[in-house]
């Protein structure tokens, strides 16, 4: 094994350790301080500290600032002229995109931020890795599948339009998982199975390929001490909670797992990881962008009779709703997809419709269920989903192209 994985391991199990210490010293803190949540799916009112992901993180920053010089100790005592700056930059530019990231989650925990900055900043946090893959890479080739090789030739360079894609991907990334969250769990446990998943990737990649290709030894360096410090972030977020992990770890995560394929060449790979967060965001559109009313949390009912959570609603006078929302719901119903209710008070008629989230179309096609079967569920969906994705990335993607 590689001596600067090797080291990268032990770092990240530093890492652990310390975000063990830390967040168990850190919660009488957070509630002395009054920063708290309130979880909604369960009979007590007990304050749950908010947002621990922060502390994780900041521990996870500690390991990687240790963990800068090891990659690149062996230039640095000999063959000097040869140090390979783009690599150097390529991790300090990951690694201030995950900082910012990090900075704009604490700020959303801490005033509730609108969807404008939640869109901006991200784009621009995405500028120091887009600026350093424009400087040393500059690949903006999509390699064409071989059906269509005499039509278009092997690759084809799609220029700007290859940038625009990575923009997205961080600015979609960075927001997927604060949207698939709101139950025990979940937030801390997606992250996991993905970077576990992406992790393998560039494992077996690192293998099959028995090519040294840095990238995927770059990636791995960003993704072990994040698996390492969430592992336990996880473990304190498990039903039931004893922390809120936070806006801060959803931007945190997102943005690691982005930058990790950008910087890893892997960025069309990664989003068949994140296929349930891609259902999810395109489930989601119509309240995201208003079309549907969006109430403020979309999370799960909970029925302090049956211990149970069930699908939450959005209910609202059917006048109210837009051409183009009617349409969006109507096709939800056609693929069965929604549930609908429509019913007269004082003289009007209302629209009774499930929040459009992954989470509660679950609860739709399963019943209601206890929040931490529903966490257990849809994690399961995530590693069935990683399955299907390396089955594509590794079996499907050698029939249609030359890899
Ligand atoms: C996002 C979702 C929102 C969802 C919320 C839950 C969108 C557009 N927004 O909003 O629908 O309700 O996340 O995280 O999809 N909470 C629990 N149990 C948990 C985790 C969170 O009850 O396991 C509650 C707590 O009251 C916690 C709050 O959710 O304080 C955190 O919500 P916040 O992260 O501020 O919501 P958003 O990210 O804005
Ligand atoms: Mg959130």
């Amino acid at each position: 094994m590689d001596g600067t994985l090797l080291v990268n391991c032990a770092l990240s199990a530093l890492g652990g350790f310390l975000s063990y210490r830390m967040i168990k010293e850190f919660i009488p803190i957070f509630l002395q301080r009054g920063m708290h949540g309130n979880d909604q799916c369960k009979v007590s009112n007990d304050k749950v500290p908010e947002p621990l992901g922060v502390v994780t993180a900041a521990v996870y920053l500690i390991i990687m600032f240790l963990f800068i010089p090891f990659p690149f100790f062996q230039w640095t005592t000999s063959e000097i002229d040869k140090f390979p700056h783009e690599k150097f930059l390529a991790f300090l530019s990951g690694l201030i995109s995950v900082c910012t990231a990090i900075l704009l989650g604490f700020g959303d925990d801490v005033l509730d931020l609108r969807w404008r900055h939640k869109l901006m900043f991200p784009t621009l946090s995405s500028l120091p890795v887009l600026m350093v893959y424009y400087v040393t890479n500059r690949s903006t080739s999509v390699i064409v599948p071989k059906y269509f090789h005499f039509l278009l030739g092997q690759q084809i360079d799609i220029g700007p339009l290859y940038y625009i894609y990575m923009g997205m991907m961080v600015v979609f990334c960075t927001n997927a998982i604060n949207i698939l969250a709101g139950i025990n769990g979940l937030e801390a446990g997606q992250s996991v199975v993905i970077a576990i998943s992406v992790a393998i990737f560039n494992i077996v990649q690192l293998i099959r390929l028995e090519s040294q290709d840095w990238y995927h030894y770059l990636s791995l360096y960003f993704l072990l001490p994040f698996i390492a410090t969430t592992v336990v972030l996880f473990y304190f977020n498990w039903y039931p909670a004893r922390v809120f992990v936070g806006d801060t770890f959803c931007y945190w995560s997102g943005m690691t797992l982005a930058v990790v394929c950008i910087l890893g060449h892997f960025s069309k790979t990664m989003a068949l990881f994140l296929v349930p967060q891609v259902f999810n965001f395109l489930y989601s559109i119509p309240q995201l962008f208003h079309l549907v009313p969006c109430p403020r949390h979309r999370l799960p009912k909970f029925d302090p009779k049956t211990n149970t959570v069930g699908m939450s609603m959005s209910v609202f006078k059917s006048r109210e709703l837009k051409p183009l929302g009617q349409f969006c719901l109507a096709v939800f119903q056609t693929f069965g997809l929604l549930h609908r209710r429509e019913f007269e008070r004082d003289g009007e008629m209302w629209t009774e419709v499930n929040n459009l989230t992954l989470i509660n179309l679950c609860l739709k096609l399963f019943g209601s269920m206890h929040e931490r079967s529903l966490t257990i569920l849809l994690l399961s969906i995530q590693a069935f989903c990683s399955c299907v994705a390396f089955f594509i990335r590794f079996y499907m993607a050698s029939l249609v192209y030359d890899v």
